[in-house]
This record gives structure tokens, sequence and C-alpha cells, in this order.
């Protein structure tokens, strides 16, 4: 056959689960899996709200629309946006990777400028779609030098992956203003934050503001439903939403119905949100405490923290990969989340939403 190889590689997060679960069979020693982007702390406790649906009806057997159902749109409006915006420029998208690929192929721009540390997919996905990958250093470079960054689009991901850290919430929208003034687009994609925060948060309302923005975000870790498959794409140019929604309509034909069906559940019943507040006040507790126990063994790497928190769902360790694997410990090197590969390879991200005791069992063999 004759195929249009683009050479894109499998993601080293699924390579190193490989290898993790090879050794354990090998080994019969469990293994602390900290390579993963899951919240590990606890599942979220759907049993109360399934027990409520009618699944014989055509919510649930049906085609959901390709937009995603009115109601669930709704719902992401009033729940994200403090009820500021148009359910019309909201699209429900199979997670946030499709709103990201949606994205990239909506644009005619050809480069896509990522932070310093960037999540390796976004540049398998530049790579997919035959776009360049280009970074810039901080969000205040982005304020200084914006036009550095002209023909590009933006991203931006807070808290961050792979390093987990919080940024200044003035200091994005400062960017992203900068930016607009530039005529440079921004892609806001932030699927961590909402972990930490509930629906008195104005982040998505704020960018609102913004003309130049386009919003992913996903259900994926702010509920750990990423079996799901279910996000959302924001943005308020219509013609944007409007061949947004094409592509979806034909790599899709809309979001699973019962996904739609249980977020929405999520989102506005009484036992709904109680699911929610509870799964993410234990996942936020275990991960302050599982962060301070790097910061109080000198494990953080902090010098990739000085202008910002780490915040979570990940953090950067100064183990490579290698030492925290006969440690029986997964990870992911650093040298994976830069173009300078080389330079980081001695630090690794770990994943810090796992329960405490086991965090502090295993990480006390690298104190
Ligand atoms: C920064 C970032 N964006 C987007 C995603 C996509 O997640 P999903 O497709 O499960 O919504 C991930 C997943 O790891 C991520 O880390």
């Amino acid at each position: 056959m004759q195929i249009n190889n683009t050479n894109t590689e499998v993601s080293r997060i699924l390579k190193v689960g490989q290898k993790a679960r090879k050794l354990q069979a090998e080994t019969m020693k469990p293994f602390l899996m900290l390579h993963r982007g899951v919240n590990a702390v606890v599942n979220i406790d759907l049993n109360s709200v399934v027990n409520q649906f009618d699944f014989n009806t055509e919510d649930f057997q049906v085609y959901p629309g390709t937009a995603g159902k009115d109601k669930l749109r709704s719902a992401i409006a009033d729940e994200y946006f403090l009820g500021k915006a148009n359910p019309e420029n909201l699209l429900i998208t199979p997670g946030g990777i499709s709103g990201l690929d949606i994205t990239i192929q909506n644009l005619t721009t050809k480069t896509i400028a990522l932070p310093h540390f960037f999540w390796g997919s976004y540049a398998q996905l530049a790579n997919l779609r035959k776009v360049k990958v280009n970074t810039y250093p901080s969000l205040q470079s982005l304020i200084k030098y914006p036009h550095k960054y002209t023909n590009q689009l933006v991203v931006i991901c807070d808290p961050g992956n792979p390093l987990g850290e919080k940024q200044p919430d003035e200091d994005i929208y400062n960017a992203i203003g900068r930016l607009e003034q530039e005529n440079i687009n921004v892609l806001v994609d932030s699927p961590y934050r909402r972990i930490f925060t509930d629906t008195k948060d104005d982040f998505h309302a704020r960018l609102l503001e913004y003309s130049n923005v386009i919003i992913v975000d996903s259900f994926s870790k702010s509920v750990g439903l990423s079996g799901q498959r279910i996000g959302f794409l924001y943005a308020k140019d219509e013609l944007f939403i409007k061949e947004a929604k094409q592509r979806l309509l034909y790599a899709t034909n809309g979001v699973n119905a019962f996904a739609q069906e249980l977020i929405y559940a999520l989102l506005t019943t009484t036992e709904g949100k109680q699911a929610v507040t509870d799964f993410k006040k234990k996942t936020a507790s275990n991960i302050a405490k599982n962060i301070d126990f790097l910061i109080n063994n000198n494990l953080l790497s902090t010098e990739f923290y000085k202008n910002s928190k780490p915040l979570g769902i990940f953090a950067c360790i100064n183990k490579s990969e290698d030492e925290l694997l006969k440690n029986n410990i997964s990870s992911v090197s650093m040298s994976y989340f830069t173009l300078e590969t080389e330079k980081y390879k001695n630090h690794s991200r770990i994943c810090v939403s796992v329960p405490h005791e086991d965090f502090v069992k295993y990480m006390n063999l690298m104190v």
C-alpha cells in the first residue's frame, strides 16, 4: 500500500508503561506507576449518579448530534464560564486530544509555539498535521516579545504538563492580551486546572474577553474520566466553530451519548456535584502531601519552579528514569518534554496523583 507516512511516534509514556509492566511481571514485584497522566488517588464514585439513568431512551440510544447535546453545552457555559459563554460557540469533543487536533487542522498557522517544557503529544500531533514546533521560554517572554510568535499558534498549559507548575493567572491574561494586540492566536489547553478549582473560578469567563483565544478542555483529568473520552472546545470565532463542527462530524458523528449524559449529571445534579467534590477533595489533598514530601526530602527539581509553584498532577524529580525504575517506580525522563533532550535527562516527570501512603513507601527508597 502507498501510505501517507508521517513518522509520528508512539508516546514515550506508553513505551515506559509497557517496560514497567514487563519488569513487574518478570520480577513479580509491584511497581508504583507514576509515568501516567491520570488521577489515581481514588476513583470518582459514579454509582449514585448512574442509578438515576433510564438507559432505554433516545437520550442514550440515538445519535447525540454533532456539536454535542444542547443541555450539556449550556451546562458547561454555566459551570465553566459563569453563564457568560454562548453555548453555540462550544463543541463537545471526544477528549481534549481531539480538540487539539481539530484546532491544528482548522488554522492556517504552520508553526505551533509550545512552552519550553511541553507535553510530547503536542509535538507528535504537530508532526502528524505537518506543522512545525517552536518553543517559548516563559510567559514573561510572550509578554515582552510577542511579535516573535507572529503567524504561530501559542499554546498555554497551566498547571503544566510535565512540571505541574502553576503560573500567576494575571501573567496568563497579560500574555494573551499582548499576543492579541499582535493578532496571534492562543490555544489554552489547561485540563489540570479544574481539579483544583470549582464553578466559582472565573478563569474561563475571563478568557472570553479575548478574541484570539481557543479553549480546549477535558473531563479526563478534572473528574477522572479519561475512559469516557469527552471534553469541549470553545472559540469566539464563528467560522472557526463552523469548520471545527464539520471536522467533528466527519471524524466522529458526535460524541458518545452515555459520556455526555454522565458529564451532564455530574455538572448539574446534587449527587453528581457531590461525587465531583469528593473526588477532587481527596485527589488534591493527596497531591499536596506528595509534593510536600518531595520538597521536604530534596527530591523536587526546584530549578524548574523559580517563577511558579508546583501544584500537580505532575512534578519533576531530580532522579533519572533508570534510577527510579531500579526502585520499582515508573516515570518519564524530562528529555521527552523538551527540544534539549540531553540537558535534562537526570530529571524525570512523575505523576503525584496517587495515594500518599503508597507514594511515601516507594519514595523513601530514593531519599
Ligand atoms: C496537557 C494535556 N492536554 C490534553 C490532554 C488530552 O487528554 P484527553 O484527550 O484525555 O482529554 C492531556 C492528556 O494527558 C494533557 O496532558
